[in-house]
């Protein structure tokens, strides 16, 4: 693989913007702060945030046995993911591909950023068909897109199958671990030497339980990371999220005890969804959701919703014909569903 053979030409020879910041970070030090035109006074939020993120970096890279240089934050992870289609994807030209039933994001950037999505369809079971990967492949596929544990059908990925395409795609394999946290399957951060086209996302939103910071992590090359701090946003990352994040990753264990709780109530739920009449197919979940397929979707979709529970209807999607897209909630919203399953006829 090229790396600057797979970059939109402008980005090559792009530079980017410099603020103030950058060329002087520690606002710690005993200094008087005159280069950034911010307002004095202290809020406590008037100056401008890192935006290297030099300490939340360094809490992630422990934590994930990574190096810093092989870490980029995002605005949550769509907007990793939008990065790397505006260094890789050059508009109206290149293409990616993707592979559904899968997470709706992908598309939706790739129509934003003029690229086409090319589809190949996971197997009926919700696994990669590699073949007709390969077959599809252009030499202007830039990007693949892979999300492991996959969203809506809540299963891991098999290993082979991805490392297929690691050893042998041109381009970039991305590989969108939102979910990873509620799996036993190790993360691709720890191959990340290996494969020099690998690209994971990760996201404090799901597990964490810090959707509303709006932080996405993103692990490659640093060869790749350094294209993709030079096209991001300067100040991505506010001081707030920055702050929250860093006690997140303090706070391990009660991030981790939570993820416990979540794991433990997903089998209760599997368990209770066995007796109610109408699902008739619970499929296997290494996320926080659980996907079923029921015998009327609609209608056990509007049933929830009058009684005050809202669940995702995901029967639009490939092989998701009257399936139901459930989060796994706290004991007693859990409760409150099955409770309300068990009466529905
Ligand atoms: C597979 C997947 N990736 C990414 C995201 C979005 O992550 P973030 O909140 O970090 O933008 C979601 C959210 O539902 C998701 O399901």
């Amino acid at each position: 693989m090229n790396l600057n053979k797979l970059l939109r030409k402008n980005i090559l020879g792009m530079k980017p913007y410099s603020s103030a910041r950058d060329e002087y970070k520690d606002l710690q030090a005993d200094m008087v702060f005159l280069d950034a035109n911010e307002n004095p006074f202290d809020t406590p939020l008037n100056r401008y945030p890192d935006p290297q993120q030099t300490r939340l970096k360094e809490s992630i890279a422990s934590q994930k046995k990574v190096s810093t240089d092989q870490l980029l934050l995002g605005n949550g992870s769509d907007e990793v993911l939008d990065l790397i289609f505006r260094a890789f994807c050059e508009p109206n030209q290149d293409s990616i591909l993707t592979t559904p039933p899968t997470y709706g994001m992908y598309d939706v950037l790739a129509n934003l950023n003029a690229v086409d999505n090319i589809l190949v369809p996971l197997s009926p079971d919700f696994q990669l068909e590699v073949d007709s990967i390969f077959d599809a492949i252009k030499p202007q596929t830039k990007l693949l897109f892979i999300c492991s544990p996959n969203n809506p059908s809540g299963n891991s990925v098999e290993r082979k199958a991805i490392e297929r395409l690691l050893k042998n795609f041109n381009g970039l394999v991305v590989i969108d671990e939102a979910y990873i946290d509620f799996t036993k399957d190790p993360s691709w951060t720890q191959v990340l030497e290996q494969y020099p086209n690998l690209i994971v996302t990760q996201t404090l939103s799901k597990a964490y339980g810090l959707a509303g910071i709006r932080l996405g992590i993103c692990y490659a090359s640093k060869e790749i990371i350094a294209v993709l701090n030079k096209i991001k946003p300067p100040y991505n990352i506010n001081s707030l999220t920055q702050e929250a994040a860093i006690k997140a990753f303090e706070n391990k264990d009660s991030v981790q005890a939570q993820i416990e709780s979540i794991l433990n109530e997903r089998s209760n739920l599997i368990n209770a969804f066995k007796s109610v009449p109408f699902i008739k197919k619970i499929y296997p979940s290494e996320a926080n959701f659980i996907l079923i397929k029921v015998d009327d979707a609609n209608k056990r979709y509007e049933e929830l919703i009058k009684n005050g529970i809202v669940v995702r209807n995901r029967s639009s999607q490939l092989h998701c014909e009257n399936c139901l897209r459930i989060t796994v909630g706290t004991p007693s919203e859990n409760t409150q569903l099955i409770t309300l399953l068990k009466t529905l006829i």
